[in-house]
């Protein structure tokens, strides 16, 4: 069970918008604006086919080290039929990189390892070392194909138990930073009905995603397979995902975690909360489930401790028996707190229920406003006062809703629907990424010149800059293995005159502006940076076209290798 949490090491940026009241400067102008992606049907992503030329700057080998790895390259067959799980771990691991329980963790052996459209088998499970994107082809996702007779944890373990370690793991479940996994269909249905067939072990921490990914799992009554199993962690973001069969879709407890966008079909639970301190759910539906939510509730221990809060916001929930379902009548404490807002259900007879007792909210073809149990706290009280019914409705100001009334979201973008000539790589027009070289210049003409013509792709690397770098509204860039801009020496080092490392877009500017899968940070002290300062509004009339995704700021260092 969860112990203490550890300080924060890294503050996040997950999504920045900001608005400012007028609006003076436009984006960039260049000749041949980009417009939509003309990838011709059959064409694979752009990530598959660009060169190659990412760098680890502060590996001990830079020049040996090779940071993205097509698992075909390293012997996989993906064709259904020959067990690939040897070369696709050998990708994975091969560089000297940190895991197997010596290493806990480390940033200078990063790893971006891609599967091409295919259909891998595997017999044992796929073990993303520490600073791993595992990413398929976001044109035609692979499947990951647990064979009838797989062994192991699930077939994308996060964080391995060592046999015979008395419970001990790879990762301390808490520091297991920088994992994503995108563009899979994961398949358990080889697997006998009554194993544990189970998609993605994700014990994780901060700065760790899963986006894009469908899982098939047994739909044989009383099968005991699962999509996602995490026992504990402090995470950290998951969307955009299918969830079809199984005995629980997910299966989960970690400290705190964000999902949005997922959609569970014909489980026996949908998801099944084991403990947190705090979960939100966005964008929830669930179809022909018996148990939408089954939370443990009643612990009040660090010890015993449950499911502590619960958001559900925007859920569509039909032919389900039971909505949610908490093991513990509440009264406070004893049921965690549970809020729900926006609940649209169709055939569904239980709304709220307590495992064995009584129906606490009743269900049928209704929507469901705000509705909150647990104990609400006023002015320093420290006594609440149990609540269990029609809470207030949160005010949501119009342009945070999306066009049924839910939060808007986006989706990190990949830019699947554009051909390699419509991405530029910064490598290829004069920035190093080698951790040593200034790359200031480089990077701002690379952005004077391609700010809104092309994509710019961030080869990974870390890039120094010593003066402030702007980066113009109407970017759409992105990096590769979380790349890293770092800002470095004496502009940064006045604590009594911060200055920006980082600007995206000028003052009061406006236009699409999309970052994501790069780390801002600094090197040495530089306590008068400003690692990023944030200008940029999204253009009219375009929800969420300013944003930041799977990006981080990152303080104090980042080059630790225990
Ligand atoms: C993680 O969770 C499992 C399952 O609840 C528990 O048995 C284990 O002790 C936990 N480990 C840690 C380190 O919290
Ligand atoms: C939700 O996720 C699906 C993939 O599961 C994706 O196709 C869709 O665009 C996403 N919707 C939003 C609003 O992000």
């Amino acid at each position: 069970m969860p112990t203490k949490p550890i300080p924060m090491l890294f503050a996040l940026l997950a999504l920045i918008l900001s608005f400012t009241s007028s609006v003076t400067a436009l984006g960039t102008s260049c000749s041949v604006p980009l417009g939509a992606g003309t990838a011709a049907p059959g064409e694979p992503f752009w990530l598959q086919t660009i060169k190659h030329q990412g760098t680890a700057a502060f590996n001990p080998n830079p020049a040996g080290y090779q940071v993205f790895r097509n698992v075909k390259d390293f012997g996989a067959r993906g064709d259904g039929v020959t067990d690939d799980t040897a070369a696709i771990n050998n990708a994975i691991s091969s560089g000297g990189r940190c895991g197997g329980g010596s290493c806990h963790s480390s940033t200078v052996t990063p790893a971006l390892v891609y599967f091409p459209a295919g259909t891998y088998l595997v017999t044992s499970p796929i073990v993303p070392y520490y600073y791993t994107q595992l990413i398929g082809d976001a044109r035609n996702l692979p499947t990951l194909l647990a064979a009838a007779n797989f062994v192991g944890m699930a077939v994308i373990d996060a964080d391995p138990y060592i046999p015979g370690g008395n419970g001990a793991q790879w990762y301390t479940n808490q520091n297991n930073f920088f994992r994503s996994v995108r563009n899979f269909v994961i398949d358990t249905r080889r697997m006998p009905a009554g194993a544990t067939g189970t998609g993605i072990h994700w014990q994780v921490a901060q700065a760790t995603s899963l986006m894009n990914i469908v899982f098939q799992l047994s739909t044989a009554a009383g099968n005991a397979h699962q999509g996602i199993w995490m026992e504990n962690g402090s995470g950290g973001y998951m969307g955009d995902m299918v969830f079809n069969g199984g005995k629980f879709g997910m299966w989960v407890g970690n400290q705190q975690f964000t999902v949005r966008n997922v959609t569970m079909n014909n489980a026996d639970t949908a998801i099944f909360g084991l403990w947190n301190w705090g979960w939100t759910f966005q964008g929830v539906t669930i179809n022909n489930c018996q148990v939408g939510f089954d939370l443990s509730t009643g612990g009040v221990t660090q010890e015993t401790q449950t499911v502590g809060a619960e958001a559900i916001i925007d859920a569509v929930v039909t032919n389900t028996p039971i909505f949610v379902r908490t093991s513990q009548p509440s009264n406070g404490r004893l049921g965690g707190s549970l809020v729900l807002n926006n609940i649209k259900l169709n055939n569904v007879p239980v709304a709220v229920g307590v495992a064995g007792g009584a129906t606490v909210l009743s269900g049928g073809t209704t929507t469901i406003t705000s509705w909150g149990q647990g104990n609400v706290y006023s002015g320093v009280n420290a006594n609440g006062a149990f609540t269990q019914g029609n809470i207030p409705t949160p005010n949501k100001p119009a342009p945070l809703l999306d066009s049924s009334g839910k939060i808007f979201g986006k989706t990190h973008p990949q830019y699947a629907a554009y051909s390699l000539s419509q991405i530029v790589s910064v490598k290829d027009h004069g920035a190093r990424g080698d951790g040593t070289t200034d790359d200031t210049a480089a990077l701002q003409a690379i952005f004077n010149q391609f700010s809104g013509c092309k994509i710019i792709f961030f080869d990974a690397g870390t890039y120094i800059v010593t003066s402030t770098l702007t980066i113009p509204a109407g970017t759409q860039m992105t990096g590769e293995a979380w790349t890293v801009i770092a800002g470095k020496g004496a502009t940064f080092n006045n604590i009594n005159n911060p200055v920006p490392v980082v600007r995206v877009g000028e003052t009061n500017s406006q236009g699409l502006t999309e970052i994501s899968d790069i780390v801002f940070s600094t090197v040495g002290p530089a306590p008068g940076a400003i690692v990023v300062e944030w200008n940029v509004k999204q253009p009219a009339n375009q929800q969420g076209g300013a944003g930041m995704w799977d990006s981080h700021i990152r303080l104090g260092g980042g080059q630790c290798l225990v």
